[in-house]
């Protein structure tokens, strides 16, 4: 089984929940993919969870042009054993983001993620499919209306329930790219197993069998 999972803060009116059960949803429909959805409130009893994972995939709002802080603290808390002793290197890692504005500032917050995947080690997958509603001929129910490419790009009118916003496109966008992440996941982890790294047997291990990884205060005493 290859596991995903995707790590998720959503606070304003759960729009990036929503966006992630569309990605756990397209993620579990390739064969031999377990898929979970981990709130960053909830992280504290699921390390082993994520550090056993072939992939995991980061969500937040976009709040201010940025990431969310509740979701920065949950990086923040990686800066320890997991960053320094590469526990998630060579992971499978994306992301995605909604905002109120059709930018919103949001490719701030991708970026913002792809960062925080590399100073893991993480590899990043974009989307598979190239952006919609770039002409006349296209319209707002397009597949990646918002023709984001690093990672799914969402927006939700501020002034609507989760029900209806983000719209259908881009919850189907999410869905694609849950699927799109664990087709490339499965295909790498197969890959791995016929060509393994030396340094494949380090990769994953973790003391402790799930408590709180050590801080940097905690390794520099
Ligand atoms: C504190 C805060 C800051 C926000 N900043 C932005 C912003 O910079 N750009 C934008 O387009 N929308 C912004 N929004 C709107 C949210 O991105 C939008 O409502 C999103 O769907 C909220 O997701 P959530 O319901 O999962 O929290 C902000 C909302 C809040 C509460």
């Amino acid at each position: 089984m290859s596991q995903i999972s995707i790590v998720y803060f959503s606070q304003f009116k759960g729009a990036t929940e929503k966006l992630a059960e569309a990605i756990q949803r397209g993620a579990s429909q390739v064969p031999g993919t377990r898929a979970a959805l981990i709130k960053v409130e909830e992280v504290s009893k699921n390390w082993a969870e994520l550090n056993d994972s072939d992939a995991i995939i980061f969500g937040s709002p976009t709040y201010m042009g940025s990431v969310a802080a509740g979701f920065k603290a949950f990086v923040e808390d990686l800066a320890g054993e997991i960053w320094l002793e590469r526990r998630w290197l060579n992971k499978i890692a994306s992301g995605f983001t909604v905002s109120a504005g059709r930018s919103g500032d949001k490719m701030n917050t991708l970026q913002q993620m792809v960062v925080f995947a590399a100073q893991m080690g993480m590899i990043w997958v974009p989307m598979r499919i190239t952006g919609g509603h770039y002409s006349t001929q296209g319209s707002e129910n397009d597949l990646n209306r918002l023709a984001g490419y690093l990672g799914v790009m969402a927006q939700a009118n501020i002034d609507q329930p989760p029900e209806l916003a983000p719209p259908t496109s881009d919850i189907e966008t999410a869905e694609l790219h849950g699927n799109h992440i664990a087709n490339v996941t499965r295909q790498y982890k197969e890959g791995r197993k016929q060509l393994p790294a030396e340094y494949d047997a380090f990769l994953g291990e973790v003391d402790g069998e799930g408590k709180k990884p050590l801080g940097l205060k905690d390794l520099m005493k």
